[in-house]
């Protein structure tokens, strides 16, 4: 369904569809495993104001959030994004969620990150992207680490949730460091006809 925006290894990237709300918001948003670490998850999910959020998203100059599908079988698993996106300042907030857990830790997550960087830096022209992540989230951590990202610093109890406070860790990758970190990327020489001449 619908053309890939970004080609990757084993996933692509399209645009986010109001269908495809039904599927994340409902499969999930709505579940405590996939929210454990995140902001969202806190509320139950709501149609229509998944539907207000997505139409001002996608008339929103600051906003791009892209559906990520299995390549295989075009099956939506989950969704990235550049946020808050600072057209002065050129930088933006990374967020990803994979949502169907039995694609988890297949280095999915890592794939979609890197092929994130590369669009924003090389397509949006961006100068840093940063990101905010649970402590406690070992695979983000280790996902973002394992990317480029570096760390920025720590807030404290910044998150409330199952029951218990947690910190936030900061990173981020200047433009530089991306040129630097692409090259190591085992995904790169797959992907970089893609974003350059
Ligand atoms: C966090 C998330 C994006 C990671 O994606 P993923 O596809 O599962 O991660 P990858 O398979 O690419 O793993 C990257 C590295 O993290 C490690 N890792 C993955 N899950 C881990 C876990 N639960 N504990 C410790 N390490 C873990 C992997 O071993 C891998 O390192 P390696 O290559 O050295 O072995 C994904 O699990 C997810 O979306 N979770 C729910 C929502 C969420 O937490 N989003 C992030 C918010 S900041």
């Amino acid at each position: 369904m619908g053309r890939p925006f970004i080609t990757g290894v084993r996933t692509n990237l399209r645009g986010l569809y109001k269908e495809d709300l039904q599927t994340h918001m409902f499969d999930w948003t709505d579940d405590h495993e996939v929210t454990r670490y995140l902001f969202r998850g806190l509320f139950p999910n709501n149609l229509e104001q998944a539907e207000t959020a997505y139409d001002q998203m996608i008339n929103s100059e600051k906003e791009v959030e892209l559906a990520i599908v299995d390549k295989d079988n075009d099956r939506l698993i989950g969704i990235a994004g550049l946020h808050s996106i600072n057209w002065i300042a050129r930088t933006a907030e990374f967020r990803i969620l994979i949502g169907e857990k039995d694609y988890w830790g297949k280095g999915i997550g890592t794939e979609v990150t890197q092929m994130m960087c590369a669009y924003g830096f090389l397509k949006l022209n961006l100068s840093k992207i940063w990101l905010g992540v649970t402590k406690a989230n070992e695979g983000a951590l280790q996902t973002y680490v394992k990317s480029g990202f570096a760390f920025e610093g720590e807030l404290r109890n910044e998150v409330y949730r199952n029951g218990k406070y947690y910190n936030v860790v900061r990173m981020s990758m200047l433009r530089e460091e991306f040129e630097q970190s692409k090259s190591g990327w085992q995904l790169w020489s797959k992907i970089a006809g893609q974003f350059q001449a």
